[in-house]
């Protein structure tokens, strides 16, 4: 039975390995890492699935903001990574992990969630587009089709240009 835990309750070098399973070793050079650079995850948002004692995915969320050229910031919530034990994937605790954060969001998230991740999976199952992001900037290379954002628990998204980054 897979049990869904805070974060902040597993052994930090347990996710590290989940992480570089899922996304190789070399995954720090990814935009996503300079997208939330110097912040510590949202606790709030932050979860791992947990199978007979062994750690089999997490999921982590940032906080970080729209910077607009005048200066205005908006607050965002980046979601991800998302990784599931490679040996495990395809077999729903990708999607059990994203509905329970997007549960707990729908209450707590202080800003609306954006991510890059692939619209085919996000999309389909989460009501995650690219709607929003088409003026949006990132400090690292990206596919645009792959910029997504969700609004939630009220909170909208800014539709302006503007460069994302560290809160
Ligand atoms: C992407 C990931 C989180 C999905 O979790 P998972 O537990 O493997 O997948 P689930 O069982 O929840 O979902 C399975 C369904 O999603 C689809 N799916 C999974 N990954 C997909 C992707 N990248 N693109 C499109 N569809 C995808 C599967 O085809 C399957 O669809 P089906 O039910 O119609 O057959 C997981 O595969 C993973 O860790 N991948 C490597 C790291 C990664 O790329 N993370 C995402 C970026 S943040």
């Amino acid at each position: 039975m897979v049990e869904l835990l805070p974060l902040s309750d597993i052994e930090p070098q347990a996710i590290e390995e989940l992480l570089d399973a899922a996304f190789g070793t070399d995954r720090f050079g990814r935009t996503a890492y300079r997208i939330r650079e110097g912040m510590d995850a949202v606790a709030a948002l932050s979860f791992a699935a947990v199978e007979d004692s062994a750690l089999v995915g997490t999921i982590q969320c940032w906080p970080v903001a729209h910077l607009a050229a005048n200066g205005i910031a908006t607050p965002l919530v980046m979601v991800g990574p998302v990784a599931v034990r490679p040996d495990l994937q395809r077999g729903g605790h990708g999607r059990t992990l994203m509905a329970h954060m997007l549960d707990a969001a729908e209450t707590r998230a202080d800003s609306a969630l954006m991510m890059i991740g692939d619209p085919e999976y996000y999309g389909r199952f989460f009501g995650f587009d690219a709607g929003a992001t088409g003026a949006w900037d990132l400090p690292g290379p990206y596919e645009k089709r792959r910029l997504l954002a969700r609004v939630v628990n009220g909170h909208g998204l800014p539709v302006t240009a503007g460069m994302i980054g560290p809160r």
